[in-house]
């Protein structure tokens, strides 16, 4: 059993005994609600592997909601882009093939809400902690009514970490980006960000990305440690550059429909699993992301690249233009709201 697998199990026994004791005195979980031959199924897609805060954190909610319906619910998880890619499981969800994802904010764009694109600006946070205020507070809350529109609820914001960037060469100003292929996902933010670099961006799906790179259809790409490894991205890339540039993080959301069919009682304890998902989820982000990050370095074919107080500077210099555009495209508003919840020294060091 891996690390992580254990502290799954291991916090799942704790929180799920103390939950079922909460549900017997409360009487908050009635089972008869619940038709023991036909079990509720949910199933939850994503686009990662198991081994990673947002696959293991599924795996946990999983498991909490079983044990605490008494397998009234059954949560069925396809990780890795293994039922649907990217932008297939958001139109799954819509459609009712699947109940529940945890897109990357990224990639809300495609639905005509790329507000949650806040959180791709380059150099936004200094750490989780602002990141948190902005997730937690009125800009998290007016981001989660949005999705209403689409016909979607979202449950939770669950973390993962700031973004690396990799290569098949050497990247450490910014004019070594010029004239780069490199991935992104499908932000419009994220586009703006590498034409200010002078890279030129190719939106793919996650499972795609290995083979683009393999290839050399792109040069590189930008993604948090725990991806860059599980997806063996580290096979393929050369160099990766610990920009901390931005930030990845995902929305966990269901169809509205299906949550408004549920019994109240069930609704009560996918909530509150819910919030012990989210917890162990940003409990395990950094260290998931740090012991991936060593993992990699002990692969030895990735040469790390440390920047210097100055070099990540000019990074920031080069990319500030990209948070005029996204004031352009979605308002000043929403953007003057999340300063105001980071508050200042922004651009300060992260990953803290
Ligand atoms: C990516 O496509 O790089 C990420 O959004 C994948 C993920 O869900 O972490």
């Amino acid at each position: 059993m891996t690390p992580l697998r254990r502290k799954i199990v291991a916090g799942t026994a704790l929180a799920g005994s103390a939950c079922a004791l909460v549900a017997l005195a409360t009487g908050i979980f009635r089972p008869a609600a619940v038709s023991a031959s036909r079990p509720i199924v949910i199933k939850f897609s994503h686009v990662v592997a198991d081994e990673t805060p947002k696959g293991a954190a599924a795996l946990y909610f999983k498991r909490l909601v079983e044990e605490r319906t008494q397998r009234g619910v059954l949560v069925q998880v396809y990780p890795n882009s293994e039922l649907y890619k990217d932008k297939e499981e958001l139109e799954a969800l819509q459609l009712g093939s699947v109940q529940m994802v945890a897109p990357s904010l990224a990639k809300l764009g495609p639905l005509g809400i790329g507000e949650f694109e806040l959180f791709d600006l380059p150099f936004l946070f200094d750490g989780y902690a602002s990141l948190h205020r902005v997730t937690d507070g009125p800009v998290g809350r007016q981001l989660m009514a949005r999705l209403d529109e689409v016909g979607l609820l979202g449950l939770a914001f669950w973390d993962n970490g700031f973004k690396e960037m990799s290569a098949d060469r050497p990247l450490v100003v910014p004019a070594d980006f010029r004239g780069l292929r490199m991935r992104i996902q499908s932000s419009e933010v994220l586009d703006a960000q590498m034409r200010a670099l002078g890279a030129i961006p190719d939106a793919m799906a996650l499972s795609d990305v290995y083979a683009a790179l393999a290839s050399g259809v792109v040069n590189g790409t930008e993604n948090v440690a725990s991806n860059f490894l599980t997806q063996k991205m580290y096979e393929v890339q050369a160099f990766l550059t610990l920009s901390d540039h931005g930030y990845l993080g995902y929305v966990v959301v269901v169809n509205q429909t299906f949550w408004n069919q549920l019994p109240g009682s069930v609704r009560s304890v996918l909530d509150e699993a819910m919030k012990d998902a989210t917890r162990f989820a940003n409990d395990i982000a950094k260290s998931e992301n740090d012991a991936a990050l060593d993992r990699v370095r002990k692969e030895g074919k990735t040469q790390i690249i440390e920047l210097s107080p100055q070099q990540r500077e000019a990074w920031r210099a080069a990319l500030s233009s990209v948070h005029e555009g996204f004031q352009r495209r979605v308002g000043k508003r929403l953007l003057e709201d999340a300063y105001r919840a980071i508050g200042s020294g922004r651009t300060e060091a992260r990953r803290s």
